[in-house]
């Protein structure tokens, strides 16, 4: 899960990097109050989880508390990137004289963290990525060792940056191991005229594995922006929002995201990925179910299920069951094979439900989903 900048610079700040004074609010009338308590000139800068911000013109400078409510009222509501603006963070204005990258990221291939970093940070960091990469210095931790004060020296000797950055580099680490993410990272990090090291943005991703040992932040402040997304967060169900009109529900990642494949190759989009994982019970099919009839984009609903530990007459009990607590509007084509196929298969005939229709085979479920969905 991606935290919001306000919450990285509130995990920095308690780690001891310096981060400017800032506060939070979804009221313009409240930026105008929070820039007077700041000095007058503020920064003013949308709250998503995204990048780019900058450039979408989610941060603005504004000159004094007048203008920093009106810059507020333009910002709030703004969509980046398919992100609503719901609040925005007033912080200080600093003067910048040079600004770098740094971050620590999992590198999931080589069993180990990267340090990536570089003395060009700011806005066009992915550019200097892209057009000069030996600006930008890469080196492996090993996570037993950690960064102690010499590794980060090391990761600051690679990119060139200030010696006094390396005090930084060893708490944002600590940041890392403490808060269990999977990314954290800093840019700009800037030294400002007056010589101070201070962090002006963050990113922080957790590691969604670790949630049940990490009480800080509730269900609420983690909530996904999108309302299905956090419906299905609710019930613990993996689910992600598309912009297609197919509703896809199958049991294990792989089958769900060939479903997908499938369902774009006959010539429609899916809606969303829905994975109800190996159990696959009456409850656990009747939450997917509401979470992607819930969805106003479906136009049909393809269920892809193999049946392995689970068998499929468990499961067709499931969705008969799903079928009485959810009642669809929408046709559902239903696939059910492996383990206990043919009874599953009879348990749906049996049933004999008018909006529900059986196919043998993903393509051939895929295709009347795909139909069912251009003609409704
Ligand atoms: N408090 C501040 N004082 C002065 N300048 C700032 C401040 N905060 C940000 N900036 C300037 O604005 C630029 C963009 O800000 P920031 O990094 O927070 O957003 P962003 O980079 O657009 O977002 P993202 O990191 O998602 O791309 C920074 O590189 C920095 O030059
Ligand atoms: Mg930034």
């Amino acid at each position: 899960m991606d935290l919001f900048e306000h919450q990285a610079r509130e995990l920095f700040e308690e780690h001891g990097i310096s981060v400017p004074r800032a506060e939070v609010t979804d009221s313009p009338e409240e930026v105008r109050a929070i820039a007077r308590r700041l000095g007058g000139r503020v920064v003013v800068k949308a709250q998503v989880r995204t990048g780019g911000r900058g450039r979408a013109g989610g941060v603005r400078i504004a000159a004094d508390p007048a203008a920093a409510e009106l810059t507020a009222r333009q910002i709030l509501g703004m969509d980046i990137k398919g992100h609503p603006v719901r609040t925005v963070m007033v912080a200080e204005p600093v003067e910048i004289e040079s600004e770098f990258y740094v971050s620590y990221v999992l590198d999931r291939g080589a069993g180990r963290f990267l340090a990536i970093a570089s003395a060009e940070g700011g806005a066009d960091i992915e550019e200097v990525a892209a057009t000069r990469p030996e600006a930008v210095a890469r080196v492996p931790v090993d996570p037993a060792q950690g960064v102690t004060s010499a590794k980060a020296a090391e990761i600051a000797d690679a990119a060139g940056l200030l010696a006094r950055t390396v005090d930084v580099l060893v708490r944002l680490w600590e940041v890392l191991v403490r808060e269990d993410a999977l990314l954290v990272e800093v840019n700009p990090l800037v030294r400002t005229e007056q010589g101070r090291i201070l962090a002006l943005d963050g990113k922080v991703t957790l590691d969604d594995n670790a949630a049940f040992r990490q009480t800080r932040w509730g269900e609420t402040e983690l909530a996904p922006d999108d309302p299905l997304e956090a419906a299905a967060a609710a019930k613990g169900l993996t689910y992600v929002k598309l912009d297609g009109e197919v509703g896809v529900i199958g049991n294990g990642a792989g089958l769900v995201m060939s479903t997908l494949d499938v369902v774009a190759g006959c010539g429609a989009r899916p809606a969303n990925f829905l994975d109800i994982g190996g159990g696959a019970s009456a409850h656990v099919m009747a939450d997917g179910l509401s979470v992607v009839l819930a969805d106003p984009d479906v136009k049909s609903v393809l269920v892809n299920v193999f049946g392995g530990i689970t068998a499929c007459d468990a499961v067709a009990e499931g969705i008969v069951r799903a079928l009485d607590s959810v009642r669809p509007t929408k046709h559902l084509v239903v696939r059910l094979d492996g383990n206990n196929a043919a009874r599953g298969r009879a348990v749906l005939d049996a049933r004999a439900h008018p909006l529900v229709q059986q196919a043998t085979t993903m393509d051939g479920a895929a295709r009347r989903a795909a139909e069912l969905a251009h003609t409704a």
